[in-house]
């Protein structure tokens, strides 16, 4: 690879952050793919960032299992199509292979023609329709149509690591083409608070971070301080929203967080309710969860589908902190304070989902920090007040 240099190039580094966790003994995730892509070059332009910033690395780790996570709950639901925008180094085409579903990628041709030769001379399939374009200006809805997308099927959009390097009209445009022309369609994107692109955290370590993407020639030019806004604008609803903090929470309890970037940064599903769709319609839910999970394992595990939840197992759950205003919910009545919390966002956005099954939730209510024991008969669904972890029903 020749010197890791602008947007296209952070690829490069998102990949070398991506492979720590191949070290680990207790991985998030596996990417077996990803250091087919990796050389000298590419990790000294990924130490170069991270030197004075460690912190750096650890958001693409837990990123890397919250669009992991969201990709596996999407194909159940039953998506048929996944579009990585922004692809870069992305291997999701061959981490999470399934003959039911097609994936296209848009990117520079250049890093996808480095990217299929790579996986080509290992004798990897590459599983997707490459599009070499720039998805902005290059009119991304017609790049779609004549690549044989089908905008009629249930599609997921992948568009990691992006939106900081555009601007509020660029995100808004292809969030609204795509929420407006795909009968069904979700998006996961990850973004920063406005605060970090102004450079006003007042934490000199993230002004630093700021100031090496900028000099690499990638600068951190969008933010956004108002998802369920946005996702209004855009005729999208918000299905999920975590901060990196949130993750590294769930992840990793009892490690302390190194960064107020990880508050700054935030991962998020959109939707747009038009339809919701579910692969197996006919079989019951069931959750299948190993004596301590997380909710975001719970989240995965479960099997959701327009008319029941079922839940069998223990689950150890982390409470949802965030939550928006008139969204649905399901979740408990504290046992001490009675404010009902949430664990779950209702996938089906109504409240009228049947939830059974055998299993009991171990949870510290975000209210008074009473920590209880509830069994599934006791869950409850709700619709958010207000924003805040917990809410009256
Ligand atoms: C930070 S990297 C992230 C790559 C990948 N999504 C990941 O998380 O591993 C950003 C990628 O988005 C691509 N990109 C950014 N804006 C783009 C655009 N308007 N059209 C096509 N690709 C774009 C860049 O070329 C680069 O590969």
């Amino acid at each position: 690879m020749t010197e890791i240099q602008k947007v296209a190039g952070t690829a490069f580094v998102v990949a070398e952050f991506r492979n720590d966790e191949n070290q680990e003994a207790h991985p998030l995730y596996r990417d077996p793919f990803v250091p087919l892509f990796l050389d000298l070059e590419s990790k000294k332009a990924a130490d170069r960032i991270s030197r004075s910033f460690p912190p750096v690395r650890n958001n693409v780790r837990l990123r890397t299992r919250y669009f992991d996570d969201q990709l596996r709950l999407q194909i159940e639901r039953g998506r048929r199509q996944i579009l990585i925008l922004g692809a870069g180094l992305d291997t999701r085409p061959q981490r999470f292979p399934d003959r039911d579903v097609a994936y296209f990628e848009i990117d520079a041709p250049t890093t996808q023609a480095f990217k299929k030769a790579r996986l080509e001379e290992n004798n990897i399939d590459p599983n997707t329709t490459y599009i070499g374009a720039d998805y902005v200006t290059d009119g991304m809805l017609d790049l779609l149509k004549r690549n044989g997308f089908d905008f009629g099927l249930p599609t997921h959009v992948i568009w990691e690591g992006n939106t900081m390097y555009l601007d509020d009209a660029a995100v808004c445009h292809i969030l609204s083409d795509l929420m407006g022309r795909i009968a069904s369609c979700s998006t996961s994107f990850d973004y920063f608070a406005d605060k970090v692109i102004r450079n006003e955290t007042g934490d000199p370590e993230i002004t630093d971070v700021v100031g090496r993407f900028a000099a690499m020639g990638a600068p951190w030019t969008y933010g956004i301080d108002n998802l369920a806004e946005l996702a209004a604008r855009c005729g999208a609803k918000v299905l999920d929203c975590v901060t990196i903090a949130d993750l590294h929470r769930t992840f990793w309890p009892g490690q302390p967080l190194a960064s107020p970037l990880y508050d700054y940064y935030s991962l998020c599903t959109v939707h747009n309710a038009a339809s919701y769709c579910c692969r197996r319609r006919t079989a019951g839910i069931v959750a299948k969860a190993p004596s301590a999970t997380s909710i975001t394992n719970a989240l995965v595990r479960r099997r959701s589908m327009p008319q029941g939840i079922q839940f069998t197992g223990d689950y150890e759950v982390t409470a949802l902190q965030a939550l928006i205003p008139g969204g649905w919910y399901i979740g408990f009545a504290c046992k001490r304070c009675r404010q009902h919390f949430a664990i779950l966002s209702d996938p089906t956005e109504t409240g009228a989902l049947e939830l059974s099954g055998a299993a009991t939730f171990s949870v510290t209510c975000p209210n008074c920090e009473t920590r209880s024991q509830y069994s599934a008969r006791e869950l409850v669904q709700f619709q958010a007040a207000q924003g805040g972890p917990s809410s009256t029903a």
